[in-house]
């Protein structure tokens, strides 16, 4: 055994320790980075809101460590829960199933549904495995911040406020899992995520829909300000970037700017980070840039908006609800 994989182990061993202990454990998923506590807990829940400053009627994910757990936390478990877990599992998706009666109220915000995902990361996968339950987990970021997607940026949000920060590397997939209700008549997505409705789709032979409805449950990501850096962030379309730009800077602001390619201006007031012009890269670099972007201290972060199409729609709704947050 390599030193290095002696080290990983005695983490892993000692983050589940700290979870049955009822303490918080910070760790990576491939989406964000997770600030899990044990999900049958209910004092090891309430540090989660603590610790976040979230509203404590905000329902959490619990994480497992493979479907085989799925029945410990849901009843009536439709066919295409099975099926998407099959495809899907582990990976960026979170089911909204009706909740088993020993989930606790502090998970699911006191409603009949809960949420479920099997994260895809090694480490995560391996403290799940080890802890052999549910760990409840939102992202690991302030009520309201840019979700975290280094070890580094959990440090930033949160510092002492956790017992243990695993660190599994920058996250692949960069955004939030995608949300699925099954809970109600039709397949519905609360949340987009880089796993979209075709893929989703093509497993349950038909698209699901999109948004919440009346009643709907909970999701504090669908909340429009969230997701918002420091810095008043506004989405203009790449065709008036350098004019708007140009206005801020003639008026003595100093602008930050994502986009794919610099603007055709020079000014010391003017910082540019290069944007991919692929989603999955975009959706991989995003809140990174957005952290970045906020530390310059600039007046305004002007983002190019992203095309209007499908494979988009994931970051597209992230950067929406960011410039909302703004305001
Ligand atoms: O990728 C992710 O989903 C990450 C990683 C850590 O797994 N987690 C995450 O958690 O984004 P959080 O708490 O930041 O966002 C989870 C969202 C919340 O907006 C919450 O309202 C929603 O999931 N949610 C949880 N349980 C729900 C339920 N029963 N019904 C509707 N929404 C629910
Ligand atoms: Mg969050």
């Amino acid at each position: 055994m390599t030193a290095q994989s002696a080290a990983q182990l005695a983490n892993v061993s000692r983050a589940a320790a700290l979870l049955r202990a009822g303490e918080l454990v910070a760790f990576p998923t491939e989406t964000v980075y997770g600030l899990g506590a044990d999900a049958r807990n209910a004092q090891a829940i309430a540090k989660i809101f603590t610790a976040k400053g979230r509203p404590a009627d905000h329902p959490l994910i619990v994480h497992l460590p493979d479907v085989s757990h799925l029945e410990r936390w849901a009843v009536e478990i439709p066919a295409a829960a099975a099926k998407l877990a099959a495809a899907f599992w582990p990976g960026p998706l979170t089911l909204i199933l009706k909740r088993h009666a020993a989930v606790l109220d502090a998970v699911t915000g006191g409603q009949d549904t809960v949420g479920l995902r099997v994260p895809n990361h090694p480490v995560a996968l391996q403290v799940l495995r080890e802890f052999d339950g549910g760990v409840a987990a939102p992202s690991a970021n302030r009520f309201g911040h840019v979700s975290p997607t280094t070890a580094a940026h959990v440090r930033e949000e949160l510092g002492d406020a956790v017992a243990m920060i695993l660190d599994g590397g920058p996250c692949a997939v960069g955004i939030e899992s995608t949300i699925l209700d099954l809970s109600g008549a039709a397949p519905r997505i609360l949340r987009p995520g880089m796993l979209d409705a075709d893929a989703i789709g093509a497993v349950l032979g038909g698209l699901p829909e999109f948004g919440g409805q009346q009643n709907a449950p909970r999701v504090s990501g669908s909340l429009e300000a969230h997701y918002a850096p420091r810095t008043p962030l506004q989405l203009v379309a790449t065709a008036d970037l350098a004019a708007t730009a140009g206005r801020a800077l003639a008026a003595g602001r100093r602008i930050a700017v994502l986009a794919a390619r610099p603007l055709a201006l020079d000014h010391q007031n003017l910082a540019w980070r290069p944007a991919s012009a692929d989603p999955a890269q975009f959706a991989h670099d995003l809140y990174a840039r957005l952290r970045e972007l906020d530390a310059m201290g600039c007046d305004a972060i002007l983002v190019a908006a992203p095309p209007a199409d499908e494979a988009w729609r994931a970051v597209a709704d992230r950067l929406r609800r960011a410039s909302a947050g703004s305001k």
